[in-house]
Parts: structure tokens; C-alpha cells; sequence
């Protein structure tokens, strides 16, 4: 078994707003993943969504509960490392929480406005494309992706042989940026010399998966 499922300790519930199952962002996650289809046009289109959503982000996102997967993933996820990476952290609501637990935590999006309007402004902040990022190879110990899109050769590149993905989908299987669990691990594998493995469980609203790298050799 590739994923070892936890009980779950923070009730789970189903959202009760419109799924992102037949969204445009839920099929640009599912191209990117799975086909590779990334290009300027689609960073622009992507980046000017968020530019706009920015400024009202965190008035309706910034409470207890969003941090709550973020937190058990940490706790029961087996997570370590010092460096790790905030990729799409939007205003930041999960790298404050990241900031509780590692030594080094960099907070990357592909809005500037995002990070303008972020809740952890003394965290270092990078304005960056999640396809191309500005680190080098083997130099990351954990990327966390909370709604984020997945670029599974880019993560593979930049995480240390024993690193970490956290895969956060705060309305589950709702969330329009959404990849299952399954797919992460299977995704990531695919694109790896090293073998993956990971731990998930449920969190009220959300699902989350802290995906392991092991290096073979
Ligand atoms: C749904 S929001 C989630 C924000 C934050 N993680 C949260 O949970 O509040 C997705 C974020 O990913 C960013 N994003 C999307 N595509 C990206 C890319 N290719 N590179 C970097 N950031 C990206 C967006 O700008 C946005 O801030």
C-alpha cells in the first residue's frame, strides 16, 4: 500500500458550496499534472484570476479552521526537515503556520498582488512561477501545495532525496485546484528515480497528504 490512511480526528465534513469539480482551474490542474501543458498564456490567465481575488482572500479564508489540516498534516504526517517551501501560499494564511515549525520557510506565488496582500510579511516572499522555480536541484526539504497546481517534474527537482510534498485540498475532492491523493503519489512517482510514499486523512472540510520521497540508492 502506497498511502496508509489515518483515522480521522477533526470530523469530517462536506462543504456546502458549489463543487470545483467541472471548473476551468480544476482542468488546467489536471492538464499541467498529467499531460505537462503549462505555457505563458495559461501562467498569465492564472495569475491575473488571482491578481483580482487578492485583496478580499484572507477576510473570508483567515479563520481557525483553514489552518486545521495544515496543522494535522504536521502533527501525524511524520514531516521533517528545515527548509521548506509555501508553493501558491496565496496571502500566506498556511505559511504562518509553517513559520511554528521550520527554521527556513519561503512563501512563492505567481501573484504579486497575493503576496502583496499577505499575512506573513516577514516571511521571505517570492514572486515565481510553481514550473519553474528559482532553487536548485536537491535544495528543498518539504514543499507544502495547499490548493495549489502540481508540477510534479518541478517538485522532483528541487526537493532533497528524502523530502516531503505536503497535498493540502481544503474542500476535498470540491476544491477546483484538486488532485486525489492516489494520483499525487502515482504522479509523483512517475516522474522520480526514488519511490513515494504517503499518509493522509481527512480534516473537517479538507483532505490531506504528507507524500514521501525516498531515494532507492
Ligand atoms: C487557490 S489559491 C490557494 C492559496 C493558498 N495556498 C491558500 O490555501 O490560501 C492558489 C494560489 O496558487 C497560486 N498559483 C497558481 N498557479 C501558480 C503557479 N504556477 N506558480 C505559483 N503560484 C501559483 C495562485 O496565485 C494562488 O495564490
Amino acid at each position: 500500500m502506497k498511502i496508509t490512511y489515518l483515522p480521522t480526528v477533526h470530523p469530517q465534513q462536506k462543504s456546502d458550496r458549489a463543487s470545483g469539480s467541472d471548473s476551468r482551474m480544476r482542468n488546467i490542474t489536471r492538464q499541467a499534472a498529467h499531460e505537462g501543458i503549462w505555457n505563458l498564456s495559461l501562467a498569465k490567465e492564472v495569475k491575473d484570476l488571482f491578481d483580482e481575488k487578492a485583496s478580499e482572500w484572507s477576510a473570508t479564508r483567515n479563520i481557525p479552521s483553514r489552518g486545521v489540516p495544515v496543522q494535522d498534516a504536521l502533527e501525524r504526517g511524520q514531516v521533517k526537515g528545515k527548509r521548506v517551501v509555501d508553493l501558491g501560499a496565496g496571502t500566506g494564511l498556511a505559511t504562518q503556520i509553517l513559520r511554528n515549525k521550520f527554521e527556513n520557510v519561503i512563501a512563492v506565488d505567481i501573484s504579486q498582488e497575493m503576496i502583496v496582500n499577505s499575512v506573513a510579511s516577514r516571511t521571505s516572499q517570492i514572486c515565481a512561477d510553481g514550473f519553474s522555480l528559482p532553487f536548485p536541484n536537491n535544495s528543498i526539504d518539504v514543499f507544502l501545495a495547499m490548493n495549489m497546481i502540481l508540477f510534479p517534474n518541478e517538485i522532483e527537482r528541487c526537493l532533497r532525496n528524502e523530502g516531503f510534498l505536503i497535498w493540502i485540498s481544503s474542500r476535498g475532492s470540491d476544491t477546483p485546484i484538486y488532485l486525489p491523493p492516489e494520483e499525487v503519489i502515482d504522479l509523483m512517482s512517475s516522474n522520480s528515480d526514488a519511490e513515494w510514499s504517503g499518509i493522509s486523512a481527512h480534516a473537517i472540510e479538507a483532505t490531506w497528504l504528507v507524500a514521501k520521497r525516498s531515494a532507492t540508492n
